[in-house]
Formats: C-alpha cells, structure tokens, sequence
C-alpha cells in the first residue's frame, strides 16, 4: 500500500515518529507526540500527511482503535463517532457534522524510511 514515498532532507530533524513501513498495512498510524494530541500519519500519492486526531465536531480522537482510521478506498478518514470524512490530501472534511471544517496539519518528514516531525 505504501508505493514510492517521496523523501525530504531532514538534516534539522526532531522527533522520530514511525516508519513508513508501520503505514502498510492499513495505510496510517497513530502515534504520539509529547504531552499533545495525538496524531495520524497516512500516506497520500506517495506522500506521508500528518494530522492532529481531534475531531472539530466533539474534540474528540478520530480513532476508536489505533491506526484504523482510513476508508475502504483510503480516500478518507472517518471520525469513529458520527463518521465525518475529511479527506487524506487536505484534512477537509466533507461529508458530516463538521462539514468544511478541517483537521489540523502537523508538518513531518520522511528520510531512510521514517518519519519525523518536521522543524
Ligand atoms: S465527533 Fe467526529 S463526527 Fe462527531
């Protein structure tokens, strides 16, 4: 599922989240960051996006279980509770309660096959 992944140079790193190999299996991963939210990674058209998994509905986590987040076509992520869809590529979300809200992007990187927090 996870394709050619496009790599940017992290020489000014931070923080290792996964590898990008921890997306393959159903296309994202949640982890977390200190203290904060936390976050999903999904991989979209070879690019691995970062999102604060907190629904703009309720505040809540989109996820009911870990790194099951994403529709049968991996097109969109789907709020576990009244089932918002905000698309992978922007974090839009349109279809649902919070309809043209969106989530909040988190910058990251991918270098050597994994991912940081970007600067
Ligand atoms: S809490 Fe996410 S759609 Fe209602």
């Amino acid at each position: 599922m996870a394709g050619t992944v496009l790599e940017t140079d992290v020489s000014d790193a931070g923080h290792k989240l996964c590898l990008v190999s921890d997306l393959e299996k159903t296309g994202a991963k949640s982890v977390s960051r200190d203290g904060k939210d936390g976050l999903l990674l999904v991989l979209s058209e070879g690019e691995v996006r970062a999102y604060v998994s907190h629904c703009p509905h309720l505040g809540v986590p989109l996820e009911t279980i870990p790194d099951y987040v994403l529709d049968e076509k991996c097109e969109f992520l789907v709020c576990s509770t009244h089932g918002a869809r905000f698309q992978v590529e922007d974090g839009l979300c349109v279809r649902g309660p919070c309809r043209d809200q969106s989530l909040e992007q988190v910058g990251v990187k991918v270098k050597d096959g994994a991912v940081y927090l970007a600067g």
